[in-house]
């Protein structure tokens, strides 16, 4: 699909282009980035299309049958484990006339079956089943299969990617993994996970996500007293689909657990993995998400919380105490995008002045953007 250049969007791509100089501007995007229908098209071609996303943690796919679905800017994409403990991404639209055989969500089941005409599909997507088809001599059964997607499981994290010729984004991460090596990320345990929607564009999310400079308003409260919102972001670029970021943050210490060094122990370890998706560990905790954009002005969080083994089986209060904060600090980043969305919209809106506390992390996530969305291959190939 071309998406013409149009006025509009081509301003918008030329105040892009200006976050590729060697000093870009301190300003935020432009409001029309958030609300312009030529952007999000080009967008869900040119990234969304070809990039790796975090869907979920390998405890939701643990056993055989067990699923997650998602929308991925308007495509559906099913992971599941098949028998022979294979993980697929498949597109779950039905190859006779196009029912979607799973809705967004979660769950366990030995096959798919349309509700249309009931044709029946193995957890690898294979065709299994198709009444009263044998009358048709141009069908072949055995040649029909739902799409597969790129997949890759990284330290229990596991990504899609629509582009099933895309570059494998194992080693991209890898580079990062220095950073991680002390928290014991593979033997983790998911103890709490979530799946919201939000009336916000992706973008106005994930830049939130690249500074704690909000803290000091959004999560005066919750979060102020532990990452303060004044903390300097130390940002380092691996590659164009990843970057690690430290957040100043007093971090609850249990060496017995955990032999972390003095970085680790004075803050949070924030990996961003463009476009959408990113976890930061703090002590024995891990929170991962990911932003999947289900229209212009809505995303869809879906993410968890791991801890270690030993400290899952924690008491059920103590838990709950944990999920109930985790989701007032999601909640707090909600009704402030929300409201900013509203804003974009204003006729009056202009591009912002961005303090130097946010500059590190958003201004990376505008370059990645613009790399992106400007050249005609996406970024990392
Ligand atoms: S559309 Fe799925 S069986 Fe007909
Ligand atoms: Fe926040």
């Amino acid at each position: 699909m071309s998406v013409l250049a149009t006025p509009r969007l081509g301003e918008v791509l030329a105040d892009l282009r200006g976050y590729l100089d060697d000093e870009p501007p301190a300003l935020s995007l432009p409001p029309t980035a958030y609300t312009s229908p030529e952007l999000w098209e080009l967008e869900r071609e040119r990234i969304f299309g070809r990039s790796w996303l975090l869907v979920a943690h390998v405890d939701q796919l643990a056993e055989t049958g067990d699923y997650v679905a998602v929308s991925v800017a308007g495509e559906s994409v099913v992971v599941t484990r098949a028998g022979n403990g294979a993980l697929h991404a498949m597109s779950p639209i039905c190859r006779h006339r196009l029912m979607p055989l799973v809705e967004p969500g979660a769950g366990r089941t030995d096959s798919f079956t349309c509700q249309y005409h009931l044709w029946k599909y193995g957890l690898d997507g294979r065709l299994r089943g198709a009444p009263y088809m044998a009358g048709n001599t141009e069908f072949e059964k055995k040649e029909c299969r739902l799409p597969q997607f790129a997949l890759a499981e990284w330290n229990g994290f596991v990504w899609i990617n629509l582009d099933a010729n895309a570059e494998p984004i194992g080693d991209h991460l890898e580079l990062t993994a220095h950073h991680f090596a002390n928290y014991r990320l593979s033997e983790m345990v998911q103890v709490d996970s979530w799946r919201l929607e939000w009336r916000a564009n992706w973008k106005l999310v994930m830049e939130n996500g690249h500074e704690n400079y909000h803290v000091i308003g959004l999560h005066r409260e919750t979060l102020e007293p532990y990452m303060p919102g004044g903390g300097d972001l130390h940002v380092e670029q691996y590659s164009p689909w990843v970057l690690h970021a430290r957040i100043p943050f007093a971090v609850p210490v249990r060496p017995e657990v955990l032999a972390l060094n003095e970085i680790q122990r004075a803050n949070g370890m924030l990996l961003l993995a463009f476009p959408a998706s990113a976890f930061i560990a703090v002590g024995d905790q891990v929170v991962w998400f990911s932003f999947l954009p289900t229209a212009i002005d809505r995303v869809e969080v879906v993410g968890g919380a791991l801890t270690l083994p030993e400290l899952a089986t924690g008491s059920a209060a103590v838990q709950r105490t944990q999920q109930a904060v985790t989701a007032m600090i999601n909640d707090e980043d909600r009704l402030g995008l929300e409201a900013v969305q509203r804003g974009a919209a204003s006729r009056f809106a202009q591009r912002g002045h961005l303090s130097p506390k946010e500059q590190p992390g958003v201004l990376a996530f505008y370059r990645n953007l613009a790399h992106a969305l400007l050249r005609a291959e996406p970024t990392g190939r």
